[in-house]
């Protein structure tokens, strides 16, 4: 066996923007868990590269998620996750806050949304065929799809959209300048604070007004409900507009899949699940701190040390997905970790899926001819943010 040194710096850059870095195979193979250092302050980290780790420290409730804790690899500023921040708490708040809408995200709710998602991709797509080609397919539907449902979702008012996208926009874009993100940040808060008061006086058919329900019977609080609304928006919005842009690439790239999604709709989930394991937009992973020692792939992980569950490196793990590099939505159906695992797995999965189900088959229904309007090599890929994906798609038809 090749001898290994683990990575000096985590995460270790791609060579190929539409594979993870080559390093994390040898890790799995070699030194599946393995020490290494965060690149912004050199913080000691293990990195978990195997899937069956991974599903172990994400299912155990002794790995922390609470980014406030002495130890967690949080890159950013660490601040205190604010109210009803749930993705950044443990029990028993965060059993209380998911569960405050974990029902709104069930089969049937998301199935209602259907009909009002099939009308927002169809205007867009009116839109964007209707413009001048090339047009670029992240403006025209990655960034604006997920918010307009997200709105759909929150029953957002009309009038309201766009004040709404442009809060969004900035709120997610992670290169944009934080001054100006905790000014966006503020207003959308006066903003859900004058829509919730709305909703308490006259109560609609949606989320928002739900949740006003429980905070008048005291199970969450006012502050709660703004902050499940903000993550709500965050976490919706730039996990799938990156899947939308990186996966349609994909499938620009893969001209029989396309075809194959044009013919017969009905392949869509196969090869959305497909996608969302090959291109893993989690990119800089999942992070956790141990709060007692734990044991993983034989290592001690003491309490107080942070690790990062590479999920892109999971979902290529060999013993689970043979042949993990190739593109293949015929392979038999294993669980690929995208939305997480366990107690923090993604609440809004059903909602993200039905997105992509419903957006790719329609994008090549209408525009059966669409196809990259720049060489491979021009694709401004998004190499250094927490999620991947691209920042333009230029396409044409
Ligand atoms: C392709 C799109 C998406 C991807 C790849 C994705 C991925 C993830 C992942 C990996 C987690 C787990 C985080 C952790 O364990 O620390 C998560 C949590 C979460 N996601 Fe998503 N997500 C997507 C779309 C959405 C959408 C559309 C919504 C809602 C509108 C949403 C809402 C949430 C929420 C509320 C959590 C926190 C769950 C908890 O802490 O209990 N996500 N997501």
């Amino acid at each position: 066996m090749e001898s290994l040194s683990p990575p000096d710096s985590y995460p270790v850059p791609r060579t190929d923007p539409l594979h993870p870095a080559p390093q994390y195979a040898r890790l799995r193979e070699a030194c599946p868990v393995a020490p290494s250092r965060l690149d912004f302050d050199g913080s000691d980290v293990w990195l978990i590269t195997r899937h069956a780790d991974a599903c172990a420290v994400l299912s155990d409730p002794r790995f922390s998620s609470d980014f406030s804790r002495e130890g967690f690899p949080a890159r950013m500023t660490v601040r205190p996750p604010g109210p009803g921040t749930f993705i950044r708490m443990d029990p028993p708040d965060h059993t209380r806050l998911r569960r405050a809408i974990v029902d709104e995200f069930k089969r049937r709710p998301v199935e209602r949304l259907r009909p009002a998602l099939e009308g927002i991709v169809e205007g867009l797509l009116d839109e964007m065929l209707g413009g001048p080609a090339p047009a670029d397919l992240v403006q025209a539907l990655a960034l604006p799809l997920p918010t307009l449902v997200v709105c759909e979702l929150l029953g957002v008012p009309y009038g309201d959209r766009d004040f709404f996208q442009r809060c969004t926009q900035v709120i997610g874009d992670q290169s944009a300048a934080p001054d100006r993100r905790q000014v966006v940040r503020d207003e959308l808060r006066g903003y859900l604070q004058r829509l919730t008061a709305e909703r308490a006086a006259r109560p609609g058919d949606d989320l928002i007004s739900r949740l006003v329900l429980r905070r008048d019977r005291s199970e969450v609080t006012e502050d709660e409900v703004v902050g499940i609304v903000t993550l709500l928006m965050i976490a919706g919005f730039e996990t799938i507009a990156n899947q939308i842009g990186i996966g349609t690439l994909m499938l620009l790239l893969d001209p029989g899949l396309a075809e194959g999604l044009r013919r017969d709709p009905g392949e869509a989930p196969l090869v959305v699940e497909e996608l969302l394991r090959h291109q893993t937009v989690i990119d800089y992973g999942l992070r956790r701190v141990a709060t007692e020692d734990c044991e993983v792939g034989g290592r001690t992980i003491r309490a107080g040390e942070g690790v990062v569950v590479v999920v892109s490196s999971a979902n290529r793990d060999p013993a689970v997905f043979p042949e993990p590099d190739r593109l293949d939505p015929h392979r038999p159906p294993r669980d690929h970790l995208a939305f997480g695992y366990g107690l923090h797995q993604c609440l809004g999965q059903r909602l993200a899926r039905l997105q992509l189900q419903v957006l790719w088959p329609a994008l090549f229904r209408r525009a059966p001819g669409l196809r990259l309007a720049v060489p491979l090599g021009e694709v401004p890929f998004r190499t250094d943010m927490f999620v991947h994906g691209v920042h333009r798609l230029p396409v044409a038809w």
